[in-house]
């Protein structure tokens, strides 16, 4: 059958690293308080002329690149962000002028945190029903734009960045034990809690920007309660156990989260992929930077069974399991 093989990654970071002892300076919180709370000691934030869309330009490159393929191979861009260049056009289409593959699909997807994983499963689909061939799928934000930077309960959470992958969709074995690529995603929204993960702004309402908010203890409780529920999903339609995963690439929020939902599904803590600690909550960004990482430094290597899996604003949420 049909299926969807990631054949490289890629990421990209703002040049400007701020460590949590610079928030202390500014305001009133403490590197102990961030590290104890989140598990997180840094975070980049993007500086003059860094956009979402020249972040997920030059990720998408790298993504490129270490497929081996030109960008003139890339029929279809999703572009996952919350944070986009422009109200409209979709930020994927700056990606494919400056990408230069003109003609083919581009667009954007909005489900903020759970992004990635939304266009992961958008871009499989329309590769299976043969829409495109290749596909790059980009999870790119700078949320330094939309911080408020005087409310310490959110703002030291968050920061920018954007990570790509390449899929190909290529003929593979019906028998997701051994078939390469996307094997099963499962994706979910509940709308009754819209308003405990959000931006006080938008083009339709206030004609402004917004700056997020957030209630942190009850989007905490749902996290991980939805994500251990979806990676359950996702493994019985496959028929495995959580046992049978290689790694898992989880949403990067706070390290409290990825260990509660390791612990709910008897996941060795060994085999979850942390980045929180360098890159704090990049929303959309946070798996493919997270994916990236742990290709590049030797760990996810080509035949792992690897789960990705993220919770965010809407709620939303969603798992994806895939063989590199
Ligand atoms: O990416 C989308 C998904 N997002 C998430 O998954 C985020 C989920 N939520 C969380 O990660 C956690 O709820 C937080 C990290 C946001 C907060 O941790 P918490 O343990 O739930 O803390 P809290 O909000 O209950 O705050 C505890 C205390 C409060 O003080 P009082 O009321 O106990 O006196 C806060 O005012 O910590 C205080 N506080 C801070 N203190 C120092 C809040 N932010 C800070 C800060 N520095 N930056």
């Amino acid at each position: 059958m049909r299926r969807s093989v990631v054949v490289g990654t890629g990421s990209a970071l703002p040049e400007r690293a701020v460590g949590n002892a610079e928030l202390a300076a500014r305001i009133d919180t403490s590197d102990e308080w961030i590290r104890t709370r989140t598990g997180i000691a840094n975070r980049y934030v993007a500086g003059e002329g860094e956009t979402t869309a020249s972040l997920a330009t030059t990720a998408a490159r790298r993504a490129l690149e270490a497929a081996g393929l030109a960008s003139a191979d890339i029929g279809l861009i999703v572009l996952a962000t919350a944070t986009p260049d422009q109200t409209f056009p979709a930020s994927a289409t700056i990606v494919q002028h400056e990408l230069g593959c003109h003609g083919g699909i581009a667009f954007d997807v909005a489900a903020v945190c759970s992004g990635f994983v939304y266009a992961i499963g958008v871009a499989d689909a329309m590769l299976r029903v043969g829409a495109a061939q290749r596909a790059l799928v980009i999870g790119a934000e700078t949320f330094s734009r939309i911080l408020d930077w005087e409310d310490r309960a959110t703002c030291v959470l968050f920061g920018d960045g954007a990570g790509a992958i390449v899929l190909e969709a290529r003929e593979e074995s019906d028998d997701p034990r051994v078939a390469r690529g996307v094997l099963a995603t499962r994706l979910h929204a509940d709308g009754r809690h819209n308003q405990l993960l959000f931006v006080d702004g938008g083009p339709s309402t206030t004609g402004t920007v917004g700056k997020l908010r957030m209630r942190g203890k009850e989007v905490f409780r749902h996290a991980v309660t939805n994500l251990s529920d979806v990676l359950v999903e996702v493994l019985d339609e496959v028929g495995m156990q959580p046992g049978d995963i290689d790694w898992l690439v989880p949403h990067q929020a706070n390290a409290r989260i990825l260990e509660a939902t390791a612990k709910k599904l008897g996941l060795d803590p060994a085999k979850v992929v942390i980045t929180v600690d360098r890159h704090a909550n990049t929303s959309a960004a946070s798996v493919p930077l997270a994916l990236d990482a742990a290709v590049r430094d030797g760990r996810i290597r080509q035949g792992d069974l690897v789960m990705l899996e993220a919770m965010g604003g809407g709620f939303t949420w969603g798992a994806s399991l895939l063989r590199m």
